[in-house]
């Protein structure tokens, strides 16, 4: 068996020394109930836990949105990424290599590629951070002077240097990497002479890392004064490279999460904001490098925390940004609170923390402003609230953006906000606002009810049935190896089981992930979920439903006799069904004692 052209054999290693539990918890908050471990999911979007995951059984699932896996699947789904990618970043986990496959394999080649890029990235920014370190003199180390930052954020950011053009090409040659595989990095560029050049030549640069901690591309600033030298140079979409998924400092806060409780990420816009905040020690802050958020950076929050602190830059551009990041943010089911600084006061975070200080700057993040309360208040500000007409266009504006929050508490809370904004009653507010939701679903038809109801005891036995093979609770197949005699995906994973029992294989429940296709719609799904009830109560329900079944398959049998004693041609036949029917007929009286 194989997934992904990856043997089971080498994921079941894998998944041995990558505990689901581990990799879940670095990701989100777990909480230990019975035998399995829960939290709020972090596919969907929820306020009580749905989310499990099983030690025992190396697996997760959600009660919610259905979703479910082995720890491979948990990575593919958290970190976005396929399921080659997964297995490596869990091989790397490990300390294990990764299986090697067909040379041809288009999957192979990109890994490689891969592989190459993150070590030209880890060469170049240790070449670039060298550079620093060694020419105290030069005008990015001045620039960073200037800045106030100190050497040990130097450190932890790996900030570097690029003092030419010609350096970093010359240097990657003489490592022996190959040209094509430099460019395809983002770290070097080919003139129209075919010469290659630095693409970050002469400015100072900050790496940016994914979640790992790798470096998979750089933000270049320039640090000189010519006006044609654009501020900022950062790494195209590379193979390693997605600028709509990766966030600045992500990583760091990661680990936060991992060694302390980590409540609340604090979003700002610049790398030297990001930077100013955490020499201030506010080591829970990201930074969104000037571009729009994406709904990919905000589930990677949403995987680490419930609370943001939105803190832009004060310019208008800033609060447009910060308009925007709020909806998809809110989208994602995070509290969003807002910090808008004053343009008289700071442009940026960075600016803040020097003129006023830390302590002042935590104060202001202490009275964030909730972000509805923050659009209703600001957007206010374009009208002339004395004016009807101006009136009227606010609040259906306002009405509007509450009107897309759900719940009736919220609503209410929110509309108090408005109404002490255009003094008008909150009844009229209220009417207005009802109006708005129309919309409920139509109620789904039942289909094929009849079908379903049928089988219905049957499918429950053999589900209940499996789970307590799968669960090691029944280990005698003979009992109940008649009902598994069809074609459908139950009775695969109980061929499946009976030949892992019987090989005398000790697998654990993960293996079935590379086995079968499983989802929130296939019964296998119920099997490895099914919910034991006291082991005295399952006893004597195991025993029952064994009976049961026996019975229904000897049923099921004499029916199929019937059917063939009616249709049949000859005396010969005829007396054949009649005593299959008498012998099945003393079998299932003699069951029902
Ligand atoms: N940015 C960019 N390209 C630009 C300008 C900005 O990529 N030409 C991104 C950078 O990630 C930058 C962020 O947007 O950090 C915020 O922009 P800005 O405030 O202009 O830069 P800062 O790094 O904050 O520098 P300053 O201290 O001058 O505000
Ligand atoms: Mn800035």
């Amino acid at each position: 068996m194989t997934r992904g052209n990856i043997s089971s054999a080498f994921l079941d290693e894998l998944r041995a020394k990558n505990d689901i539990v581990d990799i879940a918890s670095k990701y989100i908050t777990l909480r230990k109930r019975g035998n399995s471990f829960w939290a709020c999911c972090p596919f969907h979007n929820e306020k009580t836990p749905s989310f499990s995951i099983r030690q025992d059984g190396q697996f997760f699932k959600c009660f919610g949105c259905g979703e479910s896996g082995d720890v491979i699947t948990l990575i593919m789904k958290l970190e976005n990424v396929d399921f080659l990618t997964a297995v490596e970043m869990l091989c790397k986990n490990a300390g294990i290599e990764m299986p090697t496959m067909a040379e041809n394999d288009e999957m192979q080649r990109r890994k490689k590629q891969r592989d190459k890029a993150y070590q030209i990235l880890k060469a170049t920014t240790e070449f670039y951070h060298k550079n620093l370190l060694n020419a105290p003199n030069s005008q990015q180390a001045h620039y960073l002077q200037s800045r106030k930052i100190n050497s040990a954020m130097i450190e932890k950011f790996q900030i570097g240097a690029s003092l030419n053009y010609d350096d970093l090409p010359k240097y990657l040659l003489g490592l022996g990497f190959d040209t094509q595989d430099m460019i395809n990095a983002g770290v070097v560029g080919k003139n129209e002479r075919g010469n290659l050049y630095d693409f970050y030549g002469t400015r100072l640069i900050f790496p940016i890392f994914n979640g790992f901690g790798d470096v998979v591309a750089y933000s270049g600033r320039s640090v000189s004064e010519a006006p044609d030298h654009t501020k900022y140079k950062n790494t195209p979409q590379t193979i390693v490279f997605n600028k709509s998924e990766i966030l600045f400092a992500y990583n760091f806060v990661r680990d936060l999460k991992k060694s302390h409780m980590l409540d609340t990420i604090i979003i700002v816009e610049g790398h030297i904001d990001v930077i100013a905040c955490h020499q201030a020690g506010l080591t829970n802050t990201i930074g969104c490098m000037g571009t729009a958020l994406t709904i990919q950076h905000a589930k990677k929050i949403k995987q680490l925390v419930d609370n943001v602190i939105l803190c832009l830059d004060a310019d208008n551009a800033g609060r447009m940004a910060t308009y925007k990041a709020i909806d998809i943010l809110k989208e994602e089911g995070l509290n969003v609170k807002v910090v808008r600084l004053d343009v008289n006061k700071a442009k940026d975070p960075d600016e803040y923390l020097k003129k006023y200080g830390k302590d002042n700057f935590m104060d202001m993040l202490s009275h964030a402003q909730d972000c509805v309360d923050f659009v209703l208040a600001d957007s206010a500000k374009k009208y002339d609230l004395n004016s009807n007409a101006d009136k009227n266009k606010y609040i259906q504006e306002a009405l509007n953006y509450i009107s897309k929050f759900s719940s009736p508490a919220e609503q209410e809370i929110y509309l108090n906000c408005v109404q002490q904004l255009v003094k008008i009653p909150i009844d009229v507010l209220r009417k207005s606002m009802v109006k708005k939701e129309t919309k409920k679903e139509e109620p789904k038809p039942d289909k094929k009810i009849g079908e379903i109801v049928n089988n219905k005891y049957i499918i429950d036995s053999k589900i209940m049935l499996l789970a307590a093979v799968l669960y090691k609770k029944i280990t005698n197949f003979d009992e109940i190896s008649g009902i598994f005699s069809t074609d459908d995906e139950l009775s695969e994973l109980y061929r499946f089981l009976r030949q892992k029992v019987e090989e005398k294989t000790d697998f654990n429940i993960s293996t079935l992930f590379d086995n079968f296709e499983i989802n929130d719609k296939s019964m296998i799904d119920r099997v490895i979920n099914y919910n034991f009830p006291d082991d005295a109560v399952f006893e004597t329900m195991i025993a029952d439903t064994i009976k049961r079944v026996k019975l229904y398959v000897l049923q099921e049998e004499k029916e199929k006799y019937r059917d063939l004693l009616i249709n049949s041609k000859t005396d010969d036949e005829r007396l054949n069904y009649l005593v299959k029917i008498k012998e099945l007929t003393d079998k299932i009286n003699k069951e029902k004692q």
